[in-house]
């Protein structure tokens, strides 16, 4: 009997143990939260899902540069406690009244361009900014993507070290590693950036963190399905504009992004952010410390920016590596935070009026030149937007109905 018992005891405990490398919630189309774990094992583990133990499923086997398996479990379902072995996993609320975003969180290694100094926590803060973000309460987090920026050999070994290409290595120290702490704290919905598009980390992103199931056989895709998270009181229609490129204007490309957006515009029927990684309109200069600033353009304003219904009350993105509100005349408001650890871009800094935010489109921006993430507040009035510094210290707030009218410094 008592080897009966500790057989049993070895059975239910040996999956749980797996090697569990990191794990997180994602939210996913419609209600779905998306359990994911990566572990180095040969098999998935299973959780405990409301006192139920239950097989994760496999999302995608090793490869010799990622020898790792990405697990899954996918419910729509509503859950109150999802765990693996000692971990939680954050659970989504019915209805949503904070959000962070946090957007551009890796470090900089790209031939031609000056090197950042990743191994140095004030030149690449993203560690920090994490566990800031980890330290807020909202209800759901946003990435608004370009998560893998280490693309080429760091020419300074001491300054930047020596993991950079498209594999495991590279993903873990530039956004897994750092990132769990605010990954084990709020369930997340993950946008690709430009970073992750089919010329550069498409692979690690699609493994990972995309919303669809890896299918057979594996190829990129330009644009991947978009979709729309449900809650209660609002909607997230997540869009993918990581193919957008100036060079990629093109009619043709154009077309696929209008087409995109019209896929998704039939599922909205509430209050909705248009959550997607290059801003509508934007102003700056995608240079760090650049006097010379000006308008920055955007495939997606371009190919569905004039069709925007009144549905949608705000578009949420990054892209641009500071952070910025945008007003403009009949449009919803532009948030856009990628100030989450690459090096910066830069923009003005406070308020100005006037600016052309878009080719013949004039706008009135608040520009946050440093470091940070951000939270958007939802509340009778409308949407209000604190920035935040690294260190999770309050730098600047807008407060509803109107944007850019109330944002201040601290
Ligand atoms: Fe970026």
């Amino acid at each position: 009997m008592r080897f009966v018992s500790a057989f049993c005891v070895l059975f239910l405990a040996g999956p749980a143990q797996a090697d569990v490398l990191h794990h997180w919630t994602q939210l996913i189309a419609d209600k779905t939260q998306s359990f994911r774990a990566i572990v180095d094992d040969a098999q998935c583990p299973q959780i405990d899902i409301d006192g139920t133990r239950t097989q994760m499923g496999v999302r995608i086997g090793p490869t010799a540069d990622f020898p790792n398996l990405v697990c899954t479990y996918d419910t729509r379902l509503p859950v109150v406690s999802v765990t693996l072995g000692s971990r939680n996993f954050p659970l989504r609320s019915a209805t949503v009244d904070r959000i962070l975003v946090v957007g551009d969180t890796g470090c900089r290694l790209k031939q031609g361009k000056p090197i950042q100094a990743c191994n140095d926590p004030v030149a690449w803060p993203f560690a920090k900014i994490a566990r800031a973000v980890a330290d807020k309460d909202a209800d759901i987090a946003i990435h608004v993507g370009d998560y893998h920026y280490r693309e080429t050999e760091c020419p300074e070994p001491d300054k930047c070290g020596t993991i950079h290409g498209n594999n495991w290595s590279a993903w873990e120290v530039d956004f897994f590693a750092p990132g769990q702490v605010m990954l084990s704290k709020h369930p997340f919905v993950f946008v690709r950036g430009n970073h992750e598009d089919c010329d550069r980390a498409w692979f690690g992103y699609l493994r990972y963190l995309a919303a669809e199931p890896v299918r057979t056989p594996i190829m990129c895709d330009n644009y991947q399905k978009p979709f729309v998270i449900r809650f209660d009181d609002l909607q997230l229609a997540v869009v993918d504009s990581s193919t957008r490129n100036r060079e990629n204007y093109t009619r043709d490309r154009l077309r696929a992004m209008r087409r995109q957006f019209m896929d998704v515009l039939p599922q909205l029927d509430s209050e909705t952010l248009l959550v997607t990684h290059t801003p509508l309109w934007g102003y700056g200069s995608k240079e760090t410390n650049a006097t010379d600033l000006g308008t920055l353009e955007s495939i997606q304003r371009e190919a569905f920016g004039a069709i925007l219904p009144r549905l949608v009350s705000a578009v949420v993105a990054g892209d641009l590596h500071f952070a910025q509100i945008v007003d403009t005349p009949g449009n919803p408001v532009q948030i856009t935070f990628g100030n989450g650890g690459v090096a910066l871009y830069t923009t003005p800094h406070g308020r100005v009026d006037d600016l052309p935010v878009g080719k013949d489109v004039t706008g009135d921006l608040f520009g946050y030149n440093q470091f940070g993430f951000g939270v958007i507040d939802r509340s009778d009035s409308g949407l209000d937007v604190t920035f935040f510094d690294a260190d999770g210290a309050i730098a600047a707030k807008c407060l509803p109905p109107t944007a850019v009218d109330s944002c201040a410094l601290d």
